[in-house]
């Protein structure tokens, strides 16, 4: 099928996501409903909570979508979901919704993996993508660098040995008492700080191939803390433990690139709205002549226009499901 319409669903963590993308592959119709409040005091995600409000908002989000598209139901010609890597209850609200819509408009319902939707959603609204490409998926629950050969043909060089880079920012927010999720409040705090103020670790910026490990840095900054006790500048941590981040993420992926002979550099996940790694990207591919794609910051974060992105390139390649019972995959990899 050349010219689907899709509905994207996503609900792998605390976010319930829905959007609709024509057959022109624009989006329609993009709704997002946030539990961050919901969780802010537990200073994390709470994955009880977090399947108890995916259900409670899963039906209005989806009709949201549907009303922004001047839509109906019934216009789909298949619904796209997360079924993995995620949390187990969010993830089954999903796909459980998903199921029983694909049965009512008797349309495929398609299972797409989390970090391929992310891997792809600078491309969302824009040109199908040039291949091969190198892809950097840095977000809350992942850090890895993919070589990307085609849809569903992906080589992973390298991945995080500990935390995810989205991870540390939030553990560093919360040391800070800056709130959960803390990525964006380090980021605007950061503005304000010296990245060189203090020399945080770059764990394995020359060895270690191409993974990644964060869970020291981390910890350099507790210990920072407990020695500057009242001599703590909140903006200078915020912006020397950033900088330390961003170091060792783009430098991984250029060398990667230089490596695999790559001119495409693909950066996406919720920390890749951070604007100093935009920036450091920015500058470093105009110096080395790499194209650079990063989502729009609203693109970064989890959404379901990137999982209808995935599942409408699968219709249009006609690998649809052949009605076997899509089921949930919770440590689903790439
Ligand atoms: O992709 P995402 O929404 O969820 C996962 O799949 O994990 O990413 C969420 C992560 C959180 O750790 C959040 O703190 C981080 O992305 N994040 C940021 C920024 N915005 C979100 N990290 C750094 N700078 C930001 N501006
Ligand atoms: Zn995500």
């Amino acid at each position: 099928m050349s010219r689907p319409w899709i509905l994207g669903i996503e609900t792998s963590c605390d976010d319930t996501a829905a959007a609709v993308m024509d057959p022109d592959g624009t989006v329609r119709g993009d709704v997002v409903s946030s539990q961050d409040s919901l969780h802010q005091d537990f200073g994390g995600v709470v994955p009880e909570l977090a399947s108890r409000e995916h259900l409670a908002h899963i039906r209005s989000t989806v009709n949201q979508a549907l009303e922004q598209a001047g839509t109906p139901l019934s216009r789909m010609d298949g619904i796209a979901v997360t079924v993995g890597p995620g949390l187990v209850g969010s993830l089954l609200v999903g796909v459980s919704f998903a199921r029983a819509l694909g049965l009512v408009i008797g349309k495929p319902v398609l299972g797409i993996n989390h970090l391929e939707g992310h891997m792809f959603a600078p491309f969302v609204g824009r040109e199908d993508p040039e291949y091969p490409f190198l892809s950097l998926v840095v977000s809350g629950g992942h850090t890895s660098l993919y070589l990307v050969h085609d849809l569903g043909r992906y080589h992973r060089l390298g991945t995080t040995r500990d935390d995810a880079a989205g991870e540390a920012f939030d553990k560093v927010a919360k040391l800070l008492g800056l709130g959960y999720p803390g990525g964006a409040r380090i980021d605007r705090l950061a503005r304000e700080g010296d990245p060189d103020a203090i020399p945080f670790p770059r764990a394995m910026l020359t060895k270690g191939g191409f993974d990644f490990s964060f869970s020291g840095l981390k910890t350099a900054v507790l210990y920072h803390l407990q020695e500057a006790a009242a001599d703590v500048n909140p903006a200078d941590v915020a912006a020397s433990f950033q900088a330390a981040v961003v170091d060792v993420l783009v430098a991984k992926t250029l060398a990667a690139a230089r490596k695999h002979r790559i001119t495409r550099l693909v950066v996406s996940g919720g920390v890749a709205a951070n604007s100093a790694l935009r920036t450091r990207l920015e500058t470093a591919c105009d110096d080395q002549g790499l194209s650079l794609y990063l989502p729009s910051p609203r693109l970064c974060t989890d959404n379901g226009a990137m999982i209808a992105w995935v599942g409408r390139q699968r219709l249009r390649r006609d690998k649809a499901p052949s009605g076997e019972r899509l089921c949930v995959k919770p440590r689903l990899s790439l």
